[in-house]
């Protein structure tokens, strides 16, 4: 095989050597936000009007010294601006910009990017399980990488701006019911900490939804979270194997969100759903806006998904002897496994997501 290179030996050096630096110095810069997150920098630094490293230092409670240095390289890294960078160093004033703020400080928003700055300490996780997992083979359950809250922290201003603003909708017979104030019954299938249903649920008061999902853990939160959201009454979550062929159900509509390329089976999944959703229901997948098919370059969310796939998401498939699906699910792949479901349409909804995709199956 020849690689055709239009630049010098040197010019490459330079620029793959170029390249990882700014990896690099985005990784660190990355894990100063998770640290200022975990810390509670940001809140005191929003709408304060510029702060000194001493009235951070108190109205965080954290080292001063440290509290000057931090601002100092939240300044060179753009994500906070100083008033006067020749004052002397304690009375500089630095000041989260608002547009900033919206982004590390509003869990709802579609521009929140706090959950990215979590994925820092988390790859040292990934990377710990996934380098015995690459010789092995073998696949690791979705636990085990203790994703759920990170998962959810993700997918949350998703569900918040998008699903029953433009996904449901995409769904008109559903819609109509819920417009309708008819009681619609709503199954989801690997419904994680169960953001999308309490959601749901808060938007339409005659809707009752089922939750199912394999981890315990993200069961016991989405349990917690309905109780909060004060819609337990009609939201019920359930650990349960979706690809249990015993399912069945009477209802309106069975979708699953980000989850049917992570799963062992996933056939064996979308026949559940076949049998979960009354004669005339609705069976909606949600899952990533991969290209569609592999492709060099590729784009920045097709990286991403593929560096999540080989960290995470792969394994997960494999477990257990498992389809070995991977983030990179693409529109033939959910028609294959749709049509050895028994699906013989598939459809891709007229939504706009650039992460998402929808499928109705039918
Ligand atoms: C990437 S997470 C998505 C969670 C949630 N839908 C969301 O969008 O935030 C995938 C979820 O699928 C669940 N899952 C994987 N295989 C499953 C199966 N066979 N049955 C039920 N849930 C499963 C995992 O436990 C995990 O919570």
């Amino acid at each position: 095989m020849t690689y055709e290179f239009v630049t010098s030996y040197e010019t490459q050096v330079e620029e793959f050597s170029g390249k990882l630096f700014r990896s690099c110095l985005a990784t660190m810069e990355l894990a100063n936000i998770e640290l200022g997150i975990r810390l509670g920098l940001y809140a005191p630094l929003a709408g304060a009007g510029g702060l000194t490293s001493a009235e951070l230092s108190s109205r965080a409670g954290i080292n001063e010294r440290y509290a000057s240095e931090w601002l100092e390289q939240q300044a060179v890294a753009g994500v906070v601006v100083v008033d006067d960078q020749d004052k002397p160093a304690a009375l500089r004033r630095f000041a989260l910009p608002d547009a900033h703020a919206l982004v590390l400080l509003d869990d709802d928003s579609d521009a929140c990017m706090k959950p990215a700055a979590a994925v820092a300490p988390w790859v040292a996780k990934a990377i710990a399980i996934m380098e015995s997992e690459f010789k092995e083979g073998s696949g690791a359950p979705f636990g085990l990488f203790d994703l759920h809250d990170l998962q959810a922290a993700f997918t949350r201003p998703v569900f918040a701006n998008h699903l029953c603003q433009s996904w449901l909708p995409a769904v008109p017979d559903i819609q109509a019911k819920l417009d309708a104030g008819d009681r619609v019954r709503i199954a989801e299938v690997g419904c994680g900490e169960g953001l999308a249903a309490i959601e749901i649920a808060r938007r339409y008061a005659h809707a009752q939804i089922d939750g199912y999902d394999l981890d315990y853990a993200s069961v016991k939160a989405a349990r917690a979270a309905a109780t909060i959201a004060g819609v337990s009454g009609r939201v019920r979550f359930d650990v349960r194997d979706a690809s249990d062929s015993e399912l069945r159900g009477n209802y309106d509509l069975v979708m699953a969100i980000e989850m049917l390329h992570d799963v062992r089976d996933p056939v064996g999944v979308l026949r559940s759903m076949k049998a979960l959703a009354k004669d005339d229901g609705a069976v909606l997948i949600v899952d990533e806006r991969t290209a569609e098919k592999f492709s060099v370059p590729a784009s920045e969310m097709e990286r991403l998904f593929y560096s999540f796939s080989t960290l995470h998401c792969l394994a997960v498939s494999m477990y257990e002897n498992g389809a070995g699906t991977g983030t990179l699910i693409r529109p033939d792949t959910v028609r294959r496994y749709a049509n050895e479901a028994g699906f013989a349409n598939v459809e891709i909804l007229d939504v706009e997501h650039p992460q998402f995709r929808l499928y109705r199956l039918s």
